[in-house]
């Protein structure tokens, strides 16, 4: 892998997106997207306009994960950033969620957010929960038994929090 650098997305990019994203929702194991999301729906989902951004982390041309930031809230709550992050399998455990999420970071506190909220961390996902703490997020939170994963059963979600 060369050197991967993280940038806005264009519409251009969601061909390139799109594999990555429908891995990751059919899945149904990280997300509490339905798993059968067409991908018309998903395409509104995840490409957002201001205030929300849509970044990809890219080699060369190639897409290899991309990352959403919107408002977590609207009105009184519109100043706390939610974020979603999905790297394609085969790039996985080579930095490129770490580099998506430093950069999410960087462009909510620009765009003015304050703090940067995941609502939906599933406790099975350790790999994201070690990652997201170690980039300053605490578990504000846990929701027993908030989500049916499609192997595990029943398992808690985390609300992960920090400020920017
Ligand atoms: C979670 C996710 C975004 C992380 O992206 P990634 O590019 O694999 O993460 P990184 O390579 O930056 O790895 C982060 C850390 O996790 C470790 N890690 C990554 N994959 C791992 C694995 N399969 N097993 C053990 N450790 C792993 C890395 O070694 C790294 O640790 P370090 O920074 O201390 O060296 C990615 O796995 C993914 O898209 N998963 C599916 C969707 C998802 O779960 N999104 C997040 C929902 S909250």
């Amino acid at each position: 892998m060369n050197e991967v650098t993280v940038r806005s997305a264009t519409d251009a990019d969601w061909p390139a997106i799109w594999p990555i994203v429908e891995v990751v929702v059919r899945a149904g194991e990280t997300y509490t997207y339905p798993r059968d999301l067409t991908q018309t729906q998903r395409r509104a989902i995840w490409m957002q306009t201001a205030p929300g951004i849509t970044l990809v982390a890219v080699d060369d041309d190639q897409v290899l994960g991309s990352a959403r930031v919107t408002p977590n809230q609207m009105g009184g709550g519109s100043h706390v950033a939610n974020a979603s992050f999905m790297v394609g399998p085969a790039a996985r455990g080579r930095g490129v969620g770490r580099l998506l999420c430093e950069a999410a970071l960087d462009q909510a506190r620009s765009a003015g957010f304050r703090a940067m909220q995941f609502n939906a961390v599933v406790e099975t996902n350790t790999v994201a929960v070690a990652l997201w703490k170690s980039l300053g997020f605490d578990i504000v939170g846990t929701v027993p038994e908030a989500f049916d994963h499609p192997t595990k059963g029943f398992v808690d979600l985390h609300i992960m929090h920090r400020r920017l």
